[in-house]
């Protein structure tokens, strides 16, 4: 990497102000902690999404806190560029004293550098809590896939004009809050366009669009070997990097190419609104 420098909140920062697009993928092992970091990713996270493309589960509900401790620990010692951040998985943050548990184990066990987690307005406490206290958070936004059980399926959210207001409220009482970054999923690439410009924080999208500050994808999905794309239910925002050939290193470079460029995503990867 031309930049080798290791990815901080700071850098996250200069990155948006500069315009310079940040490029997140997950990870949720070595061999592929090295592969990503050499191929230029600037955040990788270990998402939940382990409990589907690793566990071959249908939701993120049973993943547990064990299990991202136990692959932030596979990943962390192998990334010397990349930021590491990670999901708090499902509940494990459902009171101030648990979520303090879960970031302290996952930052000192796991090595991670930034927590992940779900929800709106109704998690400022918790940023606060946690952010006055050190701990880096991410608000994921949007859909949330550990609310499946509620939600019923997964759908873009926001495309009704008070969902898409009272989403635009939740990412600042949010900051307001303490959060570092936003994450928004499967919502219109407008409202993602919105909220990018509003905030004072970088805005990473997965489905918001091309409008927003960074792009993340799930490794498996890029690589076209998750049980959804195999299974043929591809989310639309998903782009398959292994077109041009077997190389997976190549295939990674060119996803940090094409978010860098703006190539990626596309208009058929975004969601028009109502
Ligand atoms: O668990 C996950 O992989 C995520 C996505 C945003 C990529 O949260």
């Amino acid at each position: 990497m031309e930049n080798s420098k290791p990815v901080n909140v700071a850098e996250l920062r200069r990155m948006r102000e500069a315009g310079d697009k940040i490029a997140c993928l997950t990870c949720y092992d070595a061999s592929f902690a090295l592969v990503e970091d050499r191929a230029g990713v600037d955040v990788v996270l270990i998402g939940d999404s382990l409990g589907m493309v690793l566990h071959g589960g249908k939701t993120t509900t049973p993943v547990t806190l064990d299990d991202i401790v136990y692959h932030s620990r596979c990943v962390a010692p192998h990334l010397s560029r990349a930021f590491l951040m990670a999901d708090l998985p499902f509940l494990s943050y459902a009171t101030l004293e648990r979520a303090l548990d879960a970031s302290q184990r996952v930052m000192q066990e796991g090595g991670a550098k930034m927590v992940k987690l779900e929800g709106g307005r109704e998690q400022a406490s918790i940023v606060e809590y946690l952010a006055v206290r050190g701990v880096p958070v991410c608000a994921h936004l949007g859909l949330q896939p550990q609310f499946i059980h509620k939600m019923g399926a997964f759908r873009v959210q926001g495309r009704e004009d008070a969902a898409a207001e009272a989403m635009l409220h939740d990412a600042r009482v949010l900051v307001e809050a303490g959060a570092d970054l936003l994450l928004l999923e499967c919502i219109p690439a407008e409202l993602g366009k919105r909220i990018a410009a509003e905030s004072s924080v970088p805005v990473i999208g997965i489905g918001a669009g091309a409008d927003v500050d960074g792009q993340i994808l799930v490794l498996h999905d890029i690589l076209n070997i998750s049980p959804t794309v195999t299974l043929g239910r591809t989310p639309r925002f998903v782009k398959n990097y292994m077109t041009d050939g077997a190389d997976i290193e190549r295939a990674i470079g060119n996803y940090v190419a094409e978010v860098k460029s703006g190539a990626y995503p596309a208009p058929e990867h975004c969601f028009a609104g109502a």
